[in-house]
């Protein structure tokens, strides 16, 4: 099915893993790749929701797309799982924290002498989910664009990622080059597909590079059976 039949689920921004009711473990994600995409993605597709963490609120107030926010990396897949439906094209810009904390002080934890500890556990990989959920056919017909920010090693670890969670395309990002870090309005990405595609692009405005990304997802799909 082509791009403008499918509905876009865009994820953008880091999640919060809380540890006591003032403080979280997050990342520096600003969510401004994720809404780029959510704004090109309206031109093209059936229909756009963007699933974000906590970011600036003007990269999704007065959108013309549905937004809905989320706190925690579980909360981030139960929505997208829930926006989920046949078709849908998922993109994954987010930055999920991967850890949160074992246990969640339900009141401030005061300090005391000395070094402190902190246990974490895994928070759950939602892309692995989604291509779980695939692969055991409760969602059909997905296609899944994956991010991989990477400082070292780039292409190894974004193939592997590409492979490991089963998608159909993934865009790295290498934010040890200047003008593709975390919070910078450009980017620059390449663009590799699970069939051998790859795609240099440029140091390009987000939303340059999120109109290349869509042009790349529609020559793929263009490919599907
Ligand atoms: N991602 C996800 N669920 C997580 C963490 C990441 O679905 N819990 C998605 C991101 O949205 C991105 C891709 O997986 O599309 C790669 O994210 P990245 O942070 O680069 O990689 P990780 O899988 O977290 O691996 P690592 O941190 O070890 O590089």
């Amino acid at each position: 099915m082509l791009l403008k039949n499918r509905k876009l689920i865009v994820t953008g921004g880091p999640s919060r893993e809380w540890l006591d009711p003032v403080r979280f473990i997050s990342n520096p994600s600003t969510g401004k790749m994720g809404a780029a995409l959510a704004e090109a993605g309206v031109k093209r597709c059936a229909e756009t929701v963007f699933i974000h963490g906590t970011i600036d609120a003007k990269l999704y107030q007065d959108k013309p797309f549905r937004e809905l926010a989320v706190d925690t990396t579980q909360e981030m897949l139960s929505a997208v799982a829930s926006e989920l439906v046949p078709y849908s094209l998922l993109i994954m810009a987010a930055a999920p924290a991967d850890y949160a904390p074992v246990s969640v002080s339900p009141v401030k934890i005061k300090k005391e002498d000395g070094e402190m500890q902190l246990l974490l556990k895994k928070t759950p990989d939602i892309l692995k989910n989604i291509a779980e959920g695939i692969k055991n056919g409760k969602f059909n017909n997905i296609f899944t664009v994956g991010f991989a920010v990477e400082t070292n090693n780039v292409e190894e670890y974004a193939l592997n990622k590409l492979k490991d969670k089963n998608l159909d395309m993934i865009c790295l990002n290498d934010v040890s080059q200047e003008g593709a870090g975390f919070s910078v309005d450009t980017n620059i990405v390449v663009i590799y597909g699970k069939d051998g595609y790859k795609l240099q692009l440029p140091l390009l405005s987000k939303q340059d590079t999120a109109e290349k990304i869509f042009d790349s997802i529609e020559e793929q799909m263009k490919k599907l059976p």
